[in-house]
């Protein structure tokens, strides 16, 4: 399986301890049907917990840290390179050729990987709609792939109403189960448990603390 993680420090066996309790919390969550959402400061051991989840299931996983997307294009761009990465083949070929933007795609001889980007601007609903929808569409009940969103308060950069469109795009999956990390805690505490926020009660909200 590709390594969805390619920056950073986050830590890997045998450096990696004390989690016991937080990787069985985690992993049961993922088993169920619901969604999770991992608050901590920086550097508490959030990507370094998931990561180690990840390494642990045979499931589908697609990883993205927000923090490293700049527009929303960008955001679904990056969003369906790792969705190729993961499933490879005719199928997703098929149903991208149905996007109402379709992407240009190219094969980069250097790293053998799809590069994809989404040049209209003006389409930005219809372009997330569709890539996200892809999740959904390409896994099944006995087959839930696991959707990590990395630093995801940073959606709300990318573009008013960002939690809006994504809220309304993720709620119609009954195949995906989605795990939103982020160390911004007021911010993902306004995201994810104000009343008035789209995402309010998302998921399991699981404040992660010092190791
Ligand atoms: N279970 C662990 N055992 C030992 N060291 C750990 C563990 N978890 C994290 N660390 C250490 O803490 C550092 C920060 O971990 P990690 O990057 O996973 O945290 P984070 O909460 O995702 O931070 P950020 O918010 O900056 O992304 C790692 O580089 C590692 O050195
Ligand atoms: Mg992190």
């Amino acid at each position: 399986m590709t390594n969805p993680f390619k920056f950073g420090s986050v830590v890997e066996d045998p450096f990696f301890t004390n989690r016991k309790k937080e990787v069985e919390f985690v992993s049961k969550t993922l088993d169920s049907n619901n969604h999770l959402i991992i608050i901590s400061p920086r550097r508490f051991g959030k990507t370094s917990l998931i990561r180690k989840v990840i390494a642990e299931t045979d499931r589908k996983v697609i990883y993205l840290d927000v923090q490293l997307t700049n527009s929303v294009n960008d955001f679904a761009a990056q969003l369906l390179k790792r969705i190729y990465r993961v499933w490879p083949g005719e199928k997703l070929r098929q149903l991208v050729r149905h996007f109402r933007i379709i992407p240009n795609i190219s094969l980069n001889p250097l790293s053998n990987e799809v590069d994809i980007s989404f040049q209209a601007k003006e389409a930005e609903t219809p372009v997330l709609e569709d890539v996200f929808n892809l999740l959904d569409k390409i896994g099944s009940e006995k087959n839930r792939p696991v959707v990590v969103l990395d630093e995801f308060q940073d959606i709300m950069k990318l573009g008013t109403g960002m939690d809006k469109t994504l809220r309304a795009i993720m709620q119609q999956h009954q195949t995906v189960n989605y795990v939103m990390l982020g160390s911004q805690e007021s911010l993902m505490r306004e995201i994810f448990e104000d009343k008035k926020s789209p995402f309010y009660h998302f998921g399991i909200l699981f404040p992660l603390e010092k190791n």
